[in-house]
């Protein structure tokens, strides 16, 4: 191990045998943490080859125990977010896809600071169950179309302990090892085909657009080199995705979004996505196909169809579609307004997702309670002109005193001058091999 740290800390190459050896070693116990740590740090300042990263990945996937999907054609298209404030995509884009006609099959998390998680966002319907068995997950997919459950299993136990240790060290932010941990979850859950949304901007964890860019060509380059077909968007996280920001909040919008009444940029981005996701899935051959099948499922209605039937395939109440009441409802509400009028220069996204974090739509600890009706929807984007007065917000939660210190902290969130400003651009770029 001290040879490997030396090895990298000079930049120098490592080979198959010594990544797994490092890998295993430390899953197993055998690695301490002190030399883990300095590793860590070596690639934090010397950064890994390519090959090393793919080898990096797949010693982390060999970790524990790896999925497939037999039942399912072996073939699995999946999508991962890197988080973002209000990033309920995968609960249009799943639906959406699957109207398109591709099998899903898919593993969320649930959310930890101040980007939420899929499973928070759909434990908000009444019944609905993510910890089906293998035979009952196979049979919502065969039912619906598709499904989402929790992570199951013994997925990379190497990522587990080593994320742990960078949590601690300040090793966090290195982009081998972001796109190794993200890819090796991936690739460990059976994904064959990828689709990745890499989020830049203030609400996300890459903050500027290079290194977010460098990290969708990590990711892509790492797919490639193991045989799993992958795409990233590189996607603006310097506003939240779409109003709403909060879990019941975000179902009712993401159903608004699935009937074709939700806001531009969410819908946009689901168009985006699900047409690489039709790509992979070998349903269409270019992004314009791929969005044409997706406004014909939609022209026919289908995919708040996909949804219906996935809520009812794991005990979920479908009747939410159409009685959003029957979601969790905050006892307050309250709107922050414009303290003048202007042009909207600037939202501090991440602001916006503490601001609903502590409302109680996030979790600060793991093991936090959360509280499904919290949150806030944000009715202005950049570019936007406002008039003094006018409804920037409305905020939701359990307490007038907490509501009302939310809506003042929002007005301060959001940037106003007197001159014209532009939109920001959604799509920021495409990265594939
Ligand atoms: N998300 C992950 O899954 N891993 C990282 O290292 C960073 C973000």
């Amino acid at each position: 191990m001290y040879d490997i740290i030396t090895r990298t800390r000079d930049g120098l190459g490592l080979s198959r045998e010594e990544i797994r050896f490092m890998i295993n070693g430390y899953t197993e116990g055998r690695v301490p943490d002190y030399q883990m740590a300095a590793w860590c740090m070596a690639v934090y300042f010397q950064g890994l080859s390519s090959e090393a990263t793919a080898e990096l990945t797949m010693a982390m996937v060999d970790s524990g125990e790896v999925l497939t999907w037999p039942e399912l054609g072996g073939q699995l298209v999946d999508k991962h977010s890197t988080g973002g404030v209000g990033d309920k995509t995968t609960l249009v884009l799943l639906p959406w896809v699957a109207a398109a006609g591709v099998r899903i099959a898919k593993m969320s998390g649930r959310g930890l600071g101040h980007t939420g998680g899929t499973l928070d966002k759909l434990s908000a319907i009444p019944g609905f169950r993510f910890d089906l068995n293998r035979t009952e997950f196979i049979q919502a997919v065969e039912e619906a179309g598709l499904a989402v459950v929790g992570q199951t299993g013994n997925l990379v136990p190497a990522d587990k302990k080593l994320y742990a240790l960078r949590d601690v060290t300040a090793t966090v932010d290195s982009i081998p090892l972001i796109a190794s941990s993200i890819m090796s979850k991936k690739i460990a859950a059976g994904a064959s085909r990828i689709v990745l949304d890499v989020k830049v901007g203030s609400g996300a964890f890459m903050q500027d657009l290079s290194s977010a860019r460098l990290l969708a060509e990590t990711m892509v380059d790492i797919g490639t080199k193991t045989g799993r077909r992958t795409t990233a968007l590189v996607t603006n996280m310097d506003q939240p995705l779409g109003h709403a920001v909060g879990n019941a909040l975000e179902v009712r919008e993401a159903v608004a979004t699935l009937q074709g009444s939700g806001p531009e940029d969410l819908t946009e981005l689901c168009l985006a996505l699900g047409a690489e996701m039709l790509i992979q899935a070998e349903k269409a051959e270019t992004p314009e196909e791929g969005r044409q099948l997706l406004l014909q499922a939609m022209e026919k209605g289908l995919p708040i169809e996909r949804f219906r039937a996935m809520i009812a395939a794991q005990g979920g109440d479908p009747r939410v579609i159409e009685e959003p009441e029957l979601l969790p409802q905050a006892p307050v509400c309250l709107e922050a307004v414009a303290p003048s009028s202007g042009y909207v220069s600037r939202i501090d996204a991440r602001e916006i997702g503490l601001i609903a974090m502590e409302l109680g739509a996030g979790r600060q600890r793991i093991d936090d309670e959360i509280d499904l009706s919290a949150g806030l929807e944000l009715l202005v984007k950049v570019g936007d002109q406002l008039q003094q007065g006018q409804v920037m917000a409305r905020v939701y939660g359990p307490a007038p005193e907490s509501v009302n210190s939310a809506a003042r902290r929002i007005e301060a969130a959001i940037e106003l001058i007197g001159s014209p400003t532009e939109p920001l651009p959604l799509i920021l770029a495409r990265v594939s091999r």
